[in-house]
């Protein structure tokens, strides 16, 4: 084993568990005396700030974080192996889930309460990291779980689980009824072990994750803790990719929308107009229930 990783897996990848070295932890101190005073709202379930928006003191603090050599053991001694820093992904998070999360809606933080991959995407030989390192003590509630792995972490300061963004199925479980609050740093790399491609290529691999986390980070974050409808459009969006119901559901309403449409006849010059309808009413079935959850909550403050 690699000093980075301690678990390898061929489905979930690889996965590391484990303590920084020393001589960053009052580098991780400095990050999370200063970050904690920029946090407006302490009750909010989530703040994220990404690495372009950190403060320069901050952002010169995570640099040496993300430049330490500790972190070249992703690519698990492997020859000709290349690794670029997804430093534009990176951000500074502060978490303090609510409690009862199994009886309130999620919203857009359902993706990690629910068990999850970051991301799917599989490109041979190309293999994407995401570092989360704990900033903060008195976490002794809340566990990141890798459930396929058996293994999981109390995330406390100098804690990092580093693990593969497509492949390990994770999840995050709040033991009891109290707030935790934490700060977490996530770094990410990409790396091509034994590399038989340019740098150039790699790079243009990077492209593709950073796409894909901008979307996706975009969508989560706006849909956490809504208000207003286009936040629940969002948020709602979160939830029903997460449940295990979302095909069905999809299936069921193209079903009903293809009966509603019995004195179309299902012929070749026919296929675009039945299409359109269908997605239509899949959008309007959407938009009724975004609009109950909304109406709801400005009636009677229940998310
Ligand atoms: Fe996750």
């Amino acid at each position: 084993m690699s000093g980075i990783f301690t678990v390898k897996d061929k489905k979930e990848g690889k996965v590391g568990i484990g303590k920084v070295p020393k001589k960053l932890e009052p580098i991780l101190d400095k990050i999370s005396e200063q970050y904690l005073k920029e946090v407006p709202d302490k009750d909010a379930s989530t703040y994220h700030t990404w690495y372009d928006h950190m403060t320069p003191e901050i952002k010169s603090a995570v640099e040496q974080i993300q430049k330490d050599t500790f972190w070249n053991e992703l690519c698990d001694n492997t020859e000709n192996c290349i690794m670029i820093s997804a430093s534009e992904m990176d951000e500074l998070y502060y978490s303090n889930p609510k409690n009862n999360l199994n009886k309130i809606n999620l919203y857009g933080a359902a993706g990690n309460y629910d068990i999850h991959r970051d991301c799917i995407y599989d490109f041979n030989g190309i293999k994407f990291y995401r570092v989360i390192i704990g900033l903060t003590n008195g976490n002794d509630n809340i566990v990141t779980h890798f459930n396929n792995l058996n293994v999981s972490r109390k995330m406390n300061k100098g804690d990092y689980i580093a693990f593969d963004f497509d492949k390990s199925s994770h999840q995050v479980i709040k033991e009891s009824e109290k707030r935790t609050p934490r700060i977490l740093l996530k770094i990410h790399f990409i790396v091509c072990e034994k590399c038989k491609y340019s740098r150039d290529y790699v790079e243009r691999i990077k492209g593709m994750y950073l796409k894909y986390e901008f979307v996706t980070r975009y969508i989560m974050q706006v849909g956490t803790d809504p208000s207003t409808f286009y936040q629940f459009f969002f948020g709602i969006m979160c939830m029903f990719f997460m449940s295990e119901y979302a095909k069905y559901i999809v299936f069921l309403l193209i079903g009903i929308s293809l009966l509603l449409q019995y004195k179309t006849k299902f012929i070749y010059k026919n296929i675009t107009k039945i299409s359109l309808r269908s997605l239509l009413f899949l959008i309007s079935s959407y938009v009724i229930v975004v609009f109950f959850y909304w109406s709801r909550y400005k009636l009677t403050g229940i998310r």
